[in-house]
């Protein structure tokens, strides 16, 4: 099978998940359950859904438990981009092409619309009765996997300093690899993490620290080109507005290196996280691929 039917296998799972998932929710308050929704039918990459499943494949988990778990990690990414992009944060009207969540439902319903769905990850990994397999041992080590990777040990600490070093003319190399590290390397590492968590066995431990290590220079590679297309992507293409990092203040790898050295790093990152997966052989070839795509990307 080649890269891209793979990816659209994992892609179409996990939508179907989201699908199902917010069917099913039942609540009076009708405002805030459609700003969640509003916010993760809007489509985007799905990346780290598709990390969770084909770390979980390589690993001979379970597929259909797989995409749950890859449900709830997609319910934590996009509370972070809803609190993202508010006023108090990175202030951007604009997110999958379509008004941030505040701008449609009002800061406060966005506020708590984030926070529902940061409880829906929990809620759904916490379900016994949602999976076929997994064990509760390997349930509740994917709940710690989780809660470590978005919270302020990962992606709020992450956050922090990316809010605290705005405006400042002085950060460094070291901090701004901190920031990135944390703020989006630390859930793209979750996300191969808890997959090779699922297939709970001796495959998925041996893989762990191999595709760990692989995420690590993933997720530094995703955000410099983040940071690259912030500024000399195609907002119609991108889907959010170019130049929100420059109007905010933010030190960025294009702002640090200059767009010549952050492209180059990017190449660098990229080839570095694909030369970890040898160990893994033929196994390894999505994840490559996937390295290849993230670095070519427009959006
Ligand atoms: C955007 O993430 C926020 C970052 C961590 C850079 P993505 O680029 O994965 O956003 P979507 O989900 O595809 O829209
Ligand atoms: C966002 O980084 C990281 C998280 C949402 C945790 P950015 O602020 O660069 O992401 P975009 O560019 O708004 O998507
Ligand atoms: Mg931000
Ligand atoms: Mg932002
Ligand atoms: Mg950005």
């Amino acid at each position: 099978m080649d890269f891209n039917e793979q990816y659209d296998i994992y892609l179409k799972a996990v939508e179907k998940k989201i699908e199902e998932y917010f069917k099913s929710l039942n609540i009076p308050q009708k405002n805030v359950l459609d700003a969640m929704k509003y916010a993760i039918t809007a489509g985007g990459k799905r990346l780290r859904p598709v990390l969770v499943q084909a770390a979980a494949e390589v690993c001979g988990a379970d597929m259909e438990d797989a995409a749950t778990v890859a449900l709830a990690m997609e319910c934590v990414h996009n509370y972070s981009l809803i609190h993202d992009d508010l006023p108090c944060m990175d202030n951007d009207d604009l997110r999958r092409g379509r008004p941030t969540c505040h701008k449609v439902f009002g800061e406060d319903i966005a506020l708590l619309a984030g926070d529902g769905l940061l409880n829906s990850a929990f809620e759904i990994l916490s379900d016994k009765s949602r999976y076929k397999s997994i064990s509760d041992k390997a349930l509740l080590k994917i709940v710690r996997c989780l809660s470590v990777a978005s919270g302020v040990f990962g992606m709020i600490g992450g956050q922090v300093v990316d809010l605290e070093c705005e405006k400042c003319n002085d950060v460094t190399l070291e901090e701004l690899s901190y920031i990135h590290a944390n703020k989006t390397g630390a859930l793209i590492r979750g996300a191969v993490k808890c997959g090779c968590l699922c297939a709970d066995n001796d495959k998925g431990n041996e893989y762990i620290d191999i595709l760990d290590n692989f995420a690590e220079k993933l997720g530094l590679a995703f955000q410099i080109k983040d940071d690259i297309l912030d500024f000399e992507g195609d907002e119609a293409v991108l889907g959010k507005p170019i130049g929100s990092d420059e109007k905010s203040g933010k030190s960025t790898y294009v702002t640090i290196l200059g767009m010549d050295s952050a492209k180059e790093y990017l190449d660098k990152c990229t080839q570095e996280a694909k030369a970890v997966l040898e160990p893994l052989g033929e196994k390894g070839e999505f994840f490559s691929c996937l390295a290849d795509y993230l670095l070519k990307r427009n959006y």
